[in-house]
């Protein structure tokens, strides 16, 4: 989704905000702008398309500045053209780059007109700029003008302003949009993630809610949203700069799947071993102990977006079948827009990999304010909002992912909620011998992963008969019915090919009136007491002239015929085959996209962060 970059130096900050910008590709966007503030003059140049199609735009004239701000739009108001991308300027003078959506847009744009503003984009974000201009005719410093003018700003932004009268200074201000202050030496910078100024520091500052801040290139001024004065930590960074890399890979995301042994080993590392989990690995922010809290946990309620919404479903499997807890999982932007009830005792668990989706965020936000016991957040980015924000947080260590398909994010995830399942489970009878059968599972799990990987190649083969068709149906059942719907999301993500899952006792309710030879049957498999009410699924499918690719375990005897075509997966414990099983359904996708041609890291349409509502 969009992104923010902003430099204030002495030298020429052009190249950092374009090296910021691709940085923050992969967040997903259609459009990339820069404005550069150059002896007084202010200069604009955007173009639609790739942050590269804006630097070829890029020449000795407009190209210098020492202040200077930069964007990636992901349009939400606004086609994608070069007049609606970003910054936008007003009286010559302005310039402003926005995340976010300023929801009252329309009756500011009829205020503005009425002053005689002149608007030349379909943007909510210009009603910004020009909100600026009308209040700078009466104070001249940028500072209280954007306090003044966020008062009025109804939704989120994450906004950072200039003023080519006051050229060493940017304002920024943030309400449900992240924003984090870069320090340097003698230069501060700013981004929507500290990704993107990795290159020129690791020193970072993160805005709160509500904060107003003035960057030079010498000083930070931030104002909270009382109007105080504040001293915010400065946050060393340890996010690998070469995150940004692909180490060989032909993807991001090809490089994120295979990361995944390695990064399975450091989430577990120091927390698990075969005899049990360690003691305090839930860090809290509060005063509240985790496991006095997961002591009293009667009803666990798992709010998340996308795939981490995926990895949620998976773990209700878990804690109700292992951990003896009631547990629901809901949709964030269902969940904060309806009335729910709050049993006694209810511990919320949000699940997200970037800890700054606008849903999931304004989910939290409402559970703390409806009598929840405590809030857990298990998540990928430490410092983000999500973590910032829940009484105990719980990080996923999987390193930067900038696939926007999510990879090694959910598997993680999965560690991270079977070890949550045994945390709650010790207090809820769970037997010894469960508890020692997932941490077995657990600790020969990356293992296990490296094994599946070696799928790869006969995976590779198998996407070759995918490639023409437009509709695909994927069948699990118990706890791989979340997988099947993972893996139906993962292709539809990026090979624009659609797919649907359904818990495979549900076939016979509707979906067999769509199967024929066209339409392909993905099963996944596995050794489970449910196999054989499968089996006689996949018959049903067979039965009406399906062709199926079944992701099937080593002991399952499943054999491969003209209708069916068999990938082997090695043979792993119950409780971590849902992790075991993402793999292959990672690579279908994968390598059905290679055919398609499309653009697997930045699918169209689709935003790796996804900050707006
Ligand atoms: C976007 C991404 C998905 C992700 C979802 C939730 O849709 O493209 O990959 O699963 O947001 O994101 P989160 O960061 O909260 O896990």
């Amino acid at each position: 989704m969009c992104g923010i970059v902003g430099a204030v130096a002495e030298r020429n900050v052009v190249q950092i905000l374009l090296e910021g910008l691709k940085r923050l590709e992969y967040r997903g966007y259609d459009s990339a702008g820069v404005a550069l503030i150059n002896n007084d003059a202010l200069s604009v140049v955007r173009r639609i398309g790739k942050v590269q199609a804006l630097a070829d735009a890029i020449d000795d004239n407009n190209g210098k500045g020492t202040t200077g701000i930069a964007h990636t739009r992901w349009a939400t108001h606004g086609g994608v053209t070069e007049a609606n991308a970003h910054p936008h300027a007003s009286e010559g003078r302005f310039a402003v780059v926005h995340n976010g959506i300023i929801e009252n847009h329309k009756p500011l744009r009829e205020m503005l007109k009425a002053k005689g503003y002149t608007f030349n984009s379909d943007t909510d974000t210009e009603t910004i700029a020009h909100s600026i201009a009308l209040i700078m005719q009466t104070t001249d410093d940028l500072l209280s003008a954007v306090q003044q003018a966020v008062k009025t700003f109804e939704g989120a932004y994450g906004t950072v302003v200039m003023d080519k009268t006051t050229p060493n200074k940017l304002v920024v201000a943030r309400s449900g949009s992240p924003l984090v202050i870069g320090l340097g030496i003698g230069e501060n910078f700013l981004a929507s993630d500290q990704m993107a100024l990795l290159p020129v520091t690791r020193r970072f500052i993160f805005l709160e809610e509500g904060d107003v801040a003035e960057i030079t290139r010498t000083s930070v001024t931030i104002i909270d949203s009382t109007g105080e004065k504040v001293e915010r930590e400065i946050v060393e960074s340890n996010v690998e700069h070469d995150a940004g890399d692909k180490a060989g890979y032909r993807h991001y995301m090809l490089k994120e799947i295979y990361e995944q042994p390695h990064v399975l080993r450091n989430a577990l590392k120091g927390r698990i071993t075969a005899d049990g989990l360690e003691d305090g690995i839930f860090g809290q922010s509060s005063n509240e102990n985790a496991d006095d809290i997961f002591a009293k946990t009667k009803y666990v309620k798992i709010i998340a977006c996308g795939t981490s919404y995926h990895a949620g479903v998976t773990a209700k499997y878990w804690l109700e079948q292992y951990a003896n807890v009631q547990c629901d999982v809901e949709i964030a932007s269902e969940f904060r827009y309806r009335k729910s009830f709050v049993p006694a005792n209810s511990l919320l668990v949000t699940i997200s990999q970037s800890g700054e989706t606008a849903d999931t965020l304004a989910a939290l936000k409402l559970a703390k304010e409806s009598g929840y016991m405590s809030s857990l957040s298990i998540c990928n980015v430490d410092g983000s909002s999500l973590v910032r924000e829940s009484a105990i947080s719980f990080l996923t260590r999987a390193g930067a992912e900038i696939g926007v398909a999510s990879t090694k994010a959910f598997t993680t995830q999965l560690a991270a909620l079977l070890m949550l399942t045994l945390a709650i489970g010790k207090h809820n009878n769970m037997s010894e011998e469960t508890n020692l059968s997932i941490c077995n599972a657990l600790v020969t799990l990356p293992a296990k992963l490296e094994e599946t990987l070696s799928l790869a190649s006969e995976i590779e083969d198998l996407a070759e008969e995918f490639s023409d068709k437009h509709h695909s149906l994927f069948l699990g059942r118990g706890d791989q019915y979340p997988i099947a719907m993972e893996g139906a999301l993962k292709l539809k993500e990026i090979s624009y090919i659609h797919a649907e899952a359904y818990a495979s006792g549900e076939l016979k309710h509707g979906p067999l009136a769509l199967i024929d030879a066209d339409m392909p049957v993905i099963v996944v498999a596995p050794n489970n007491e449910l196999l054989e009410k499968l089996k006689s699924n996949v018959e049903e499918v067979r039965a009406r002239g399906g062709i199926m690719y079944v992701f099937a375990d080593q002991e399952a005897e499943f054999e491969s015929d003209e209708t069916m075509r068999v990938v082997q997966v090695p043979h792993t414990y119950e409780s971590v085959a849902p992790i075991v099983y993402t793999i292959p359904l990672q690579l279908l996708s994968y390598y059905v996209a290679l055919i398609k041609g499309t653009d697997v890291d930045q699918p169209r349409n689709l935003a790796k962060s996804v900050t707006v509502e």
